[in-house]
């Protein structure tokens, strides 16, 4: 006997596939830079945004020093619609093929997909809710190579055939009258998380195809993970599965990635809280500055499957044993990393490298690795007003020599960004800006386990959620999305988080002082995304038709500078009031010199447009759709309805899966 998860167990934010605000430092919001430079409260919120935008393009150096000696890329396609309609729609002379959708066989007995399939029948097949996401080509090929993507969570109501009739909500899942879960349902949304790897191969017909492969690989919820770094073998990391503190199982919630100067793959962990329960009454900021409170619901309720077995107990981060190497109190400190995974090696162990700090990782960009120079990688902490991040590593790279060790020594930074359109990387590191033992951060790996903690310390900037960086080839401008921040008061609001109830998000871009690894920058905003109202590009001017958006949170830039932008309009407003107009989650190309935007994607029903990739030779592009069919009411499920069959069509349940883009004459994608 099941009856449906009550809604009311999960913060309704977080069930959204957001991370709650748990930022409760008295930071300054630098609330009066704007005031400084225009007489804001005189405007009304429109023409904001328009003073706003022109104050950036014309104040600072930004947009005139990248003006000269670079060129535009070429964007040859004409801009799509928005779209309202269950199918995904791209430019004239572009063709679309569906691909691995959750639940493709890849490894082991290969088990056919089947909402029945097995927790284990899983560990074989490809997970859900498709993410960030990169292609690995095999001696050098664009037809031949490992995808490797993240599935960020799970919707239990469907993932299993026994949910079906049940009044459930996108975050409910079957659970048994007493609050018990069937332990191999728990088993399946746990190998339907994490990162999948397998071998693709373009066929003669143009057709893409799964290759049976020694490589491919599931890394799910369930993975033995070490852990390296400064936090690894501290009392911070000390489990019963890990008296040592130098293990874990399992990552989650992986969102955006990254990959490495030396061809491996990280996956991140963004909103990991949200799966543990704890009971204490006291928890310390190592739990509560990432949202854990007292409570004895998890997410997914994992800590609850009957039988009681260890890799599920875990999720209960209570102090119910004598010691910390008698009880779980201390798992949820193992979550929160950048985790390592060489997808060449199916036999390796994934690597969580703690040095790149501890929060809600969204995801990691690399600069381009100089030899002889130090490896430097930014990262975004998605929650409302926190914070983004820079490593500087120790060791100079040696492409000969370099591997992750190159991750686990070295400086982590907070960016603070100042209304004057300069920049300073806060060291967050022993005896620096604070971060001293008198303060409350006894060492590194105490400051590390603490990053949100540090970076408050420390006076760091708090942004309208930060998601996926990318880094432009031409000149090394780093360009970062925040997606929205609709909590964020007119007295919070600062140059660089230039409007209170940031509904529509924008995108911030930066050039170093010098090389990646210095302390100083200037930043300037890109654009700010909206309606054609709100909406501006980087010259000030309205957004047209063919470029309004909202939400921006996927990104990355191609070697020819197309700037591609993928939207996360919440599927709690998604299509309705003032988010009606942007339509389904859509994909758009932006030229970083002219700051002009076009709309070349548009994503089927209840779904966010996520994770995006070429071949090399820019003739093959993979994106992903996540959640299509999120939007459904309990209400319809409950009768067996769904707003979305995307993409097997008819009656079928929704299934998140990537897109395999390519252009009829074969040219290369955008141009
Ligand atoms: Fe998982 Fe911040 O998007
Ligand atoms: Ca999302
Ligand atoms: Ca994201
Ligand atoms: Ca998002």
């Amino acid at each position: 006997m099941t009856k449906p998860h009550l809604p009311g167990h999960v913060d309704p934010i977080l069930a959204a596939g957001d991370e709650p605000t748990s930022n409760a430092s008295g930071n300054a919001y630098f609330g009066d830079i704007l005031e400084a430079r225009m007489s804001r409260r005189t405007l009304l919120r429109g023409s904001l945004a328009a003073a706003i935008a022109g104050a950036m393009a014309t104040s600072l150096p930004f947009g005139r020093a990248l003006a000269a000696g670079s060129s535009s890329p070429s964007i040859g396609f004409k801009a799509i619609p928005i779209g309202t309609g269950d199918s995904v729609v791209v430019p004239e002379g572009y063709r679309v093929q569906t691909f691995i959708p959750w639940g493709t066989p890849i490894s082991g007995n290969m088990p056919a997909f089947s909402l029945d399939a097995s927790g284990e029948d899983q560990a074989h097949q490809i997970g859900s809710h498709h993410d960030g996401m990169h292609f690995f080509a095999i001696d050098g090929s664009s037809r031949d190579g490992l995808l490797v993507l993240n599935h960020e969570y799970v919707e239990p109501r469907f993932l299993h055939g026994a949910a079906a009739g049940l009044a459930l909500d996108a975050d409910g899942f079957p659970q048994h009258e007493d609050g018990s879960r069937d332990a191999d349902q728990v088993r399946k949304e746990l190998n339907a998380h994490g990162v999948s790897v397998v071998r693709v191969r373009q066929g003669d017909d143009g057709q893409w195809q799964v290759v049976e492969d020694r490589l491919n690989r599931r890394v799910t919820g369930l993975t033995p993970m070490q852990l390296a770094g400064p936090v690894a073998g501290t009392e911070h990391v000390v489990t019963k599965y890990s008296p040592d503190g130098s293990m874990t199982r399992g990552t989650l919630n992986n969102c955006a990635h990254g990959v490495t100067p030396w061809n491996t793959y990280l996956a991140a962990e963004e909103n990991w809280a949200g799966y543990f329960a704890n009971e204490d009454v006291e928890i310390d900021r190592r739990q509560s500055r990432y949202g854990i409170e007292t409570r004895a619901e998890g997410r997914y309720q994992w800590h609850r499957a009957q039988g009681g077995a260890d890799e599920f107990v875990r999720f209960d981060a209570t102090s119910r044993g004598a010691s910390p190497s008698e009880d779980y109190r201390n798992e949820p400190h193992a979550f929160g990393y950048m985790v390592e995974i060489d997808p060449f090696d199916p036999e390796s162990t994934p690597v969580k490298r703690t040095h790149l700090g501890r929060f809600a990782h969204e995801g990691v960009i690399f600069a381009p690795a100089v030899e002889g120079q130090p490896v430097v990688a930014y990262s975004g902490d998605d929650a409302r007003f926190e914070y983004i991040y820079k490593f500087v590593s120790a060791r100079p790279y040696q492409a000969a020599s370099a591997d992750g060790s190159l991750l686990d020594e070295g400086t982590l930074y907070v960016a603070r960004f100042n209304d004057d359109g300069s920049g300073e990387w806060l060291a967050l590191a022993p005896g620096q800006n604070g971060l001293t033992p008198e303060n409350g951060f006894a060492d590194l790996a105490d400051i590390l386990v603490n990053t949100r903690s540090a970076a408050d310390h420390v006076g760091a900037t708090k942004m309208d959620r930060p998601e996926w960086g990318a880094v432009d080839p031409a000149n090394g401008q780093v360009y970062f999305t925040l997606t929205n921040n609709t909590r964020r008061s007119e007295e919070q609001v600062d140059a660089a988080n230039p409007r209170a109830e940031n509904h529509f998000g924008h995108i911030i871009r930066w050039q170093e002082d010098g090389t990646h690894a210095a302390e100083r920058f200037e930043w300037d905003i890109f654009v700010l995304a909206g309606d054609q109202e709100s909406g501006r590009d980087m010259a000030g001017e309205p957004l047209g038709q063919e470029a309004i958006f909202a939400s921006p949170d996927g990104l990355w830039i191609d070697p020819d500078r197309r700037v591609w932008i993928q939207t996360d309009i919440s599927e709690s407003v998604m299509n309705t009031g003032i988010h009606e107009v942007f339509g389904n989650n859509q994909m758009l190309v932006a030229n970083p010199e002219t700051g002009e935007i076009r709309r070349f994607l548009t994503g089927p029903i209840g779904q966010e447009i996520t994770g995006v990739i070429t071949t090399p030779d820019q003739r093959t592009m993979f994106v992903n759709v996540q959640h299509p069919g999120a939007t459904t009411s309990t209400e319809a499920f409950a009768a067996g309805e769904s707003v979305s069959h995307w993409p097997d069509g008819g009656s079928a349940i929704p299934r998140s899966a990537t897109l395999v883009i390519t252009r009829e004459d074969g040219g290369i994608i955008g141009a």
